[in-house]
C-alpha cells in the first residue's frame, strides 16, 4: 500500500494545512483507524478497497498540500492565483481556513513531482488529479487554476473543486474532481467540516449553490453553511444535514427562472421532514457577491429578515405566476398540495395547508365571521344598493374576509369538512358502536377515519374537483402512512354510486 509520510514540507506550510491530529484518527488519512478483531478478517476484495480508498485518500491530502505550498510559496502562485483570491475579497485567513491553492499552468507540473515522490499514476488518475494522453504521458487536469478542498465530515480531503484563472469563455470555468471509492458528490456537502458545529449551536444550516458562496459566507461571519456543488440536492445530502440541524434555509440568487425550476426540486427537503426556508437575494446577486458589497451586520440581516417559509414562499410564487388563468391556478394549486402531502409529519402537514389555504382561497372562516357577514349584507340591503358609502361601510368593507372558497363556487360543507379533515383529521376519538344485539361499546378511531366511513356508508363525494384533488392527495398512503390515510384512500379511489363496503355495515350512533 502507498504511505508516504515524507516531503510533506510541513515546516513551511500554514499550520492549517496539516490534517486534524484527532485521537483515533489516522493523521495522513484522517479517516478514523479501523480496529479489526482476527475474527473479523476482510475478503480480499475488501482488502483491495480498503487499500485504494486508503492509497486516494493519502493522495488527496498530498495534493492538498502541494497545491496549498504552490498558492504561498511560488511566483507564479503569489502573482496569479494568491493575489485572484484577494481580489476576490478573500482575506488570507480565510484563504488558509478553506486550504485553497493553485496548480501551475505548466501542463505536468503537478504530475512530475508526484510521480517522482512515488505515486502510482493510476491512483492519481483515480483521484483525478492527472489524465493520461494515448502514449501514456500525463498531464495535469488542474493545471493554471486555483483549487478548492472538498473535505469529509472528519476534515480529510476528498475531492477538490478547480476553477480557471483565464478569462477564455471556451473554458469550462470549474473542474470537479471525479467520484471515487472515496468522493461520493451526492453525499458530499461542501463546507461541512467548517460548518457542522455551528449549524448544530443554530438549530439551522444555510444552502447555497457553490464554493464561492460557502467562502465568502463563513468570512461574513456567517459559518452555519454548505453548498451541494457539482450536484443538484440529493436525499443523501438533505439526510446529512438532518444528521445536524431540524432547519435548513436556502439562500437563492434573484434569477427567478432558475428559482421556480429548483423549488420544483426542493420538495425532497420536505419529505425528509425537514423545516425549509427560503432566502432570496436582489436580481442580479448571489450571496458571494451580496456579502462582498454589504457588511457582515447586514448579510446577517437580510439572512434573518428574508427567511420564507418555503411552501408559503412555492405558493406565492406559483400562484402570482398563474395570474388570473384558471388552468395555470388549477396546475399550481395542484403543485402545491403535492408538495404538502410530502411532509411526513401529520400535524405540521395541517399546519401547512393552513399557512397555504389563503393561497388556495380555502379560507377559513370562523362561524361569527360569517354571520357578521350575513349581517353586513342584511345592513347593506336596509341602506339600499346605492346609498352612499358610510364611514362605517367603508371600514366593513375593508375588513371583509378575502375572496373564500364560495368564489370558486364549492358549498361551505364541503368547506367545513375540508378544514375539520386538515385541522382535526389524525387526532384520535372513542366512537360508540352499537351492536345488533343493541349493546354499546367504544372503538378507537381517528377523526379522518370517522368521516371518511360516514362519507362511504352515504355515498358522499365532494362535488368541488379541488377538494376531491386535495383529499385525493393528503389521503394517498405514504410508507408510513397512518390508518386513516389508508382507509382515506381506499373511499376516495371509489366510484360514485359503488355499494358501501361491508365494513361500513356495522352502524355507529352518530
Ligand atoms: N459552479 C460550478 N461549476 C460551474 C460554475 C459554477 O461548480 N461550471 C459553482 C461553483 O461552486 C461556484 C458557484 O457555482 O462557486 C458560483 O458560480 P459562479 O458565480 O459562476 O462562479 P464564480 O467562481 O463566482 O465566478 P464569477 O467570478 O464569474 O462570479
Ligand atoms: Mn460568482
Amino acid at each position: 500500500m502507498l504511505r508516504l509520510r515524507g516531503s510533506w514540507g510541513q515546516h513551511h506550510l500554514p499550520h492549517q494545512t496539516r490534517a486534524p491530529q484527532l485521537r483515533g484518527v489516522d493523521p495522513v488519512v484522517g479517516q478514523a483507524v479501523q480496529h479489526r478483531s482476527p475474527e473479523e478478517e476482510q475478503s480480499p476484495e475488501q482488502e483491495l478497497e480498503q487499500t485504494e480508498r486508503e492509497s486516494i485518500a493519502v493522495v488527496q491530502q498530498w495534493a492538498l498540500n502541494w497545491s496549498v505550498e504552490h498558492l504561498w510559496t511560488t511566483d507564479e502562485g503569489k502573482r496569479i492565483a494568491l493575489s485572484y483570491f484577494h481580489e476576490r475579497g478573500f482575506t488570507d485567513a480565510t484563504i488558509k481556513t478553506f486550504q485553497l491553492g493553485y496548480v501551475p499552468d505548466q501542463g505536468n507540473a503537478f504530475a512530475t513531482a508526484a510521480i517522482a515522490n512515488g505515486f502510482n499514476p493510476d491512483m492519481l488518475e483515480k483521484a483525478g488529479w492527472i489524465k493520461r494522453r494515448e502514449d501514456g504521458t500525463p498531464w495535469d487536469f488542474f493545471a493554471g487554476r486555483v483549487t478548492f478542498p472538498i473535505l469529509g465530515l472528519s476534515g480529510q480531503p476528498i475531492g477538490f473543486g478547480a476553477r480557471t484563472l483565464k478569462s477564455d469563455k471556451k473554458l469550462p470555468k470549474y473542474f470537479n474532481s471525479p467520484e471515487s471509492i472515496l468522493y461520493n458528490k451526492s453525499r458530499s456537502l461542501y463546507g461541512i467540516y467548517h460548518a457542522k458545529k455551528s449549524i448544530v449551536e443554530q438549530g439551522l444550516c444555510y444552502l447555497v449553490e457553490g464554493y464561492t458562496d460557502v467562502i465568502s459566507l463563513h468570512q461574513a461571519g456567517i459559518t452555519n453553511v454548505v453548498a451541494s456543488s457539482g450536484t443538484s440536492l440529493t436525499e443523501d445530502q438533505v439526510r446529512l444535514i438532518k444528521r445536524y440541524a431540524p432547519t435548513v434555509s436556502i439562500l437563492y440568487d434573484g434569477d427567478a427562472a432558475g428559482m421556480k425550476a429548483s423549488l420544483r426540486g426542493i420538495d425532497l427537503v420536505l419529505k425528509e421532514g425537514l423545516n425549509v426556508k427560503v432566502v432570496t437575494f436582489p436580481e442580479g446577486e448571489d450571496p458571494d457577491s451580496y456579502a462582498k458589497g454589504h457588511s457582515s451586520s447586514e448579510v446577517k440581516a437580510h439572512l434573518t429578515e428574508n427567511a420564507k417559509d418555503f411552501l408559503a414562499f412555492k405558493a406565492e410564487l406559483l400562484m402570482a405566476d398563474s395570474g388570473n388563468d384558471p388552468v395555470k391556478k388549477a396546475a399550481a394549486i395542484h403543485e402545491i398540495v403535492e408538495s404538502v402531502s410530502l411532509v411526513p409529519d401529520l400535524v405540521l402537514r395541517s399546519l401547512y395547508i393552513q399557512q397555504c389555504s389563503s393561497l388556495l382561497q380555502v379560507n377559513e372562516q370562523a362561524p361569527d365571521q360569517r354571520d357578521e357577514q350575513v349581517l353586513r349584507k342584511q345592513y347593506r340591503k336596509k341602506l339600499g344598493g346605492d346609498a352612499a358609502p358610510t364611514e362605517e361601510r367603508l371600514a366593513a368593507d375593508i375588513a371583509a374576509p378575502q375572496p373564500t372558497v364560495e368564489d370558486l363556487g364549492t358549498t361551505p360543507q364541503e368547506r367545513d369538512l375540508l378544514r375539520m379533515l386538515l385541522s382535526y383529521g389524525h387526532e384520535r376519538i372513542m366512537v360508540p358502536i352499537q351492536a345488533e344485539d343493541g349493546s354499546t361499546t367504544e372503538e378507537e378511531s381517528s377523526v379522518a377515519e370517522l368521516m371518511f366511513e360516514l362519507l362511504a356508508v352515504d355515498d358522499i363525494l365532494f362535488d368541488d374537483v379541488l377538494f376531491r384533488e386535495i383529499c385525493r392527495i393528503t389521503a394517498t398512503p405514504a410508507t408510513s402512512a397512518p390508518p386513516w390515510m389508508r382507509s382515506a384512500t381506499s373511499v376516495m379511489n371509489r366510484k360514485v354510486g359503488a355499494p358501501p363496503r361491508s365494513t361500513y355495515s356495522r352502524r355507529s350512533t352518530y
